[in-house]
């Protein structure tokens, strides 16, 4: 982690950190299991990050909480977060199924952007575990593994830019055009889904 965020988490920096590989080394043995299962690898990447310090006081000040590391331990559930990318909407599911089985933590809540998609058109599954933190005064954390395909990726990447740019001049446009693509990747991940499901039954 940077310095001016482990300045900022202070004594929570260490457990964040080990936090964050616990993660990773368990999502990747899960990806690695699924595929000597099947001999296809699920994912196409899987990466973990510690919210950096500036991100963490703007959201916890948009919820009107005093801006301390205590407060995002307590309150947000993305302070560590995962994001696994897969080739196919199916792999979701299955990468969801052995989050659930997993002893490293206790899922507390899915949220299906795919089976429902926001009115943006964003689509995604959240899952929220809750992990052993150890510290004297926080028990345990939140955190979130985030899912989605290739193409949901790549939307939520170009949905993502447009929210932080100020002065876009064809802003209706240009969402009403991203709601559209959204509406068309999602059925082409469900195509390509098919295609795959009638090649793999032979
Ligand atoms: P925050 O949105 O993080 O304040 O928490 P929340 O409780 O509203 O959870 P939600 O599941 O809506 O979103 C959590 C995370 O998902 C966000 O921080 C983003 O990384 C991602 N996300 C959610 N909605 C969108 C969206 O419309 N577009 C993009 N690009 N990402 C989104
Ligand atoms: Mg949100």
């Amino acid at each position: 982690m940077k310095q001016e965020d482990a300045a900022f988490y202070g004594i929570y920096a260490a457990k964040l950190e080990e936090i964050h590989d616990l993660m990773l080394r368990e999502i990747q043995a899960i990806l690695d299991g699924i595929s000597n299962d099947s001999e296809t690898a699920p994912a196409e990447h899987l990466k973990c990050r510690i919210k950096g310090a500036e991100s963490l006081k703007e959201k916890l000040r948009r919820k009107g909480l005093a801006e301390t590391p205590e407060n995002g331990l307590r309150y947000l559930s993305d302070l560590v977060g995962a994001r696994v990318v897969t080739h196919f909407v199916g792999d979701i599911y299955t990468v969801l199924d052995d989050i659930t089985k997993s002893e490293k933590w206790q899922v507390k809540k899915v949220k299906d952007y795919i089976a429902d998609p926001k009115p943006n058109g964003y689509r995604s599954l959240h899952v929220i575990i809750t992990l052993p933190f150890g510290a004297d005064d926080i028990e345990t954390i939140d955190a979130e593994i985030q899912m989605r395909t290739i193409a949901m990726d790549c939307w939520a990447a170009l949905e993502h830019q447009l929210k932080y740019k100020k002065n876009i001049r064809s802003t209706a446009l240009i969402v009403e055009e991203l709601k559209r693509c959204a509406d068309e990747m999602a059925s082409t991940d469900l195509s390509m889904q098919t295609i795959r499901d009638l090649i793999q039954r032979g």
